[in-house]
């Protein structure tokens, strides 16, 4: 614990990138950090490092181990990560099916995760309003809810604060929060619809990250944009984003315990 859930009714909106590079940035400040993947592309493990040709995950098995922990993969000192793995048709199916089938599915094979001391996690989720973010409402203790700063994102935002996304508030806990991604002062509309989010969203806005080529290429390289641009300006808002997050999970800033995780799959 905590559980922050990284959601969108948009598809390309970031999710998988701030989930990786947030992972990164509260790693940094000392955090024990879990990424877990909700989404069958299977793309968040290409963030830590992990080969393309590495097909392992935790969905394949799903309905037959009972304890996910398992199939986790150490990213770096401090991250690991669980891939959603290149799971067959038939498996996805079974997998679909518990979740919207069994309440206690998601929560039964990451209850070892979920009950580990200290350690943050945090899920990215696919587009849309998927059958695994309605089955950890009741459990999840944020959401982040990533925006553009288009108007495409804007017209989407009342379905958020109407509780129209999943036919009830997002989340139960602390909340839902907001950060608006891929922001370009330098064009009018970006410019305005930025400034719009920033009025209506005040405090439930965690942050802008700028629109920054050296996240796609962070992204290509495998590495933390933290990492591989210090200075960009995109590293500089993600680590805002992150101390936000930190703040309000209650999560300690730079002096954080190392603890060993169970069976961290290799
Ligand atoms: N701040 C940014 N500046 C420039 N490019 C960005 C920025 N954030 C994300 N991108 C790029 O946008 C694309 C989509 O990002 P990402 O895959 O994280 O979105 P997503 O919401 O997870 O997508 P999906 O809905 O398919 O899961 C990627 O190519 C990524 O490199
Ligand atoms: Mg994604």
């Amino acid at each position: 614990m905590p559980l922050v859930c990284v959601c969108s009714p948009k598809g390309g909106v970031g999710k998988t990138t701030v989930s990786a590079n947030l992972a990164y940035a509260l790693a940094r400040s000392g955090s024990k950090v879990l990424v877990i993947d909700f989404d069958v592309q299977n793309a968040l493990r290409l963030h830590f490092g992990v080969p393309i040709s590495d097909t392992r995950g935790y969905v394949e098995q799903a309905t037959t181990v009972m304890d996910w922990s398992q199939f986790i993969l150490k990213a770096d000192a401090n991250v690991f990560v669980l891939p959603y793995g290149e799971a067959e048709e038939e498996q996805r199916l079974a997998f679909e099916n518990a979740i919207s089938h069994d309440p206690h599915f998601l929560q039964r094979g990451l209850s070892t995760v979920l009950n580990y001391p200290g350690l943050v996690v945090i899920a990215d989720f696919p587009p849309g309003p998927v059958p695994a973010l309605k089955a950890v409402q009741s459990f999840a203790d944020l959401h982040i809810v990533m925006m553009l700063a288009d108007t495409a994102s804007l017209s989407l935002l009342p379905q958020i604060e109407n509780h129209k996304f999943l036919g009830a508030p997002l989340n139960q806990r602390l909340g839902e929060y907001y950060v608006v991604n891929q922001s370009d002062m330098r064009r009018n509309l970006s410019r305005d619809v930025s400034h719009f989010f920033e009025q209506r969203l005040g405090d439930k806005l965690l942050g802008m990250i700028h629109r920054d080529e050296c996240v796609p290429e962070a992204n290509a390289s495998q590495r933390s944009i933290i990492e591989f641009r210090p200075v960009s300006a995109a590293a500089f808002d993600i680590e805002l984003i992150s101390k936000k997050v930190a703040a309000i999970v209650g999560v300690k800033v730079g002096d954080g315990e190392m603890y060993a995780m169970p069976n961290p799959g290799i």
